[in-house]
């Protein structure tokens, strides 16, 4: 039986989906490290970075779920091999990042002296990690993990922009399928002609 040609529809639309709150994300984390607290914005803007944050967690957990159970269309025979290999490591780390990132995130929230609690969208209460609320050095060690977040958001950005590149390098320049296959298909509506 031949293989999918192109991804499926949850995969296309979680994929989309995602990319669009990580701009948002980072948008939001920049600008919100820039403002001096104690503010409303400042505070609003956290509220809202934990809790996209979050829900790209979610999202992605979720995501990696579907992508064990439905296989992906296989990449182009042309491509030479150290680039399908290319690919799929620059994938797997994505993946790795979009789980990993915001759980350093929720670490930092967990570990604040400030003890802030995080309602999600304003609604729903989120808990703190476990060990970290109770450590005795908590100014350090949410120090070491902000870092840690700050240094993990550039490692993304950076993989991102190479992701972005390469996918419209594809499209205008190799001229394959490999971005169309990762698009919404539209479909024409029938038309109906006047006899
Ligand atoms: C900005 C946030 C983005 C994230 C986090 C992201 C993440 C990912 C991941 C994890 C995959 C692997 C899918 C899989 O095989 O399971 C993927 C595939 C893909 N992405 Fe993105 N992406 C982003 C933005 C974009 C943008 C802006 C474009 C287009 C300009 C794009 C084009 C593609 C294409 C074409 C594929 C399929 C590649 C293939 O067939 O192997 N992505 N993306
Ligand atoms: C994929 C998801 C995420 C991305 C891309 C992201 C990105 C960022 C970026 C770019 C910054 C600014 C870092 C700097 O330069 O210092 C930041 C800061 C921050 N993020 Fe995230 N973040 C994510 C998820 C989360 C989550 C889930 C939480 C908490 C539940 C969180 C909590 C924070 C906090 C508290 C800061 C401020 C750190 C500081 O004051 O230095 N983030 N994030």
């Amino acid at each position: 039986m031949p293989g999918p040609t192109r991804y499926d529809q949850v995969a296309i639309a979680i994929h989309w989906v995602t990319a669009t709150a990580i701009v948002i994300q980072f948008a939001l984390g920049w600008t919100m490290i820039s403002l001096q607290p104690p503010s409303y914005l400042h505070f609003s803007l956290h509220q809202w970075h934990k809790s996209i944050g979050i829900t790209i967690l979610v999202f992605s957990l979720l995501r990696l779920l579907w992508r064990v159970l439905h296989r992906p269309p296989p990449l182009p025979a042309t491509m030479p091999a150290w680039e399908k290999r290319a690919a799929k490591v620059s994938h797997a780390t994505l993946y790795v990042l979009l789980i990993a990132l915001p759980i350093s995130g929720w670490a930092v929230v967990s570990a604040s002296p400030l003890n802030i609690p995080t309602f999600l969208f304003g609604v729903l209460p989120f808990p703190h990690l476990p060990v970290l609320p109770d450590l005795p050095d908590k100014r350090d060690a949410q120090h070491a993990l902000k870092i840690l977040h700050e240094f993990g958001g550039w490692l993304l950005a950076l993989l991102l922009a190479g992701h972005v590149a390469d996918a419209l390098r594809h499209h205008f320049l190799i001229r394959d399928d490999v971005l169309v296959r990762m698009l919404p298909r539209y479909r024409r509506l029938p038309t109906f002609r006047r006899s």
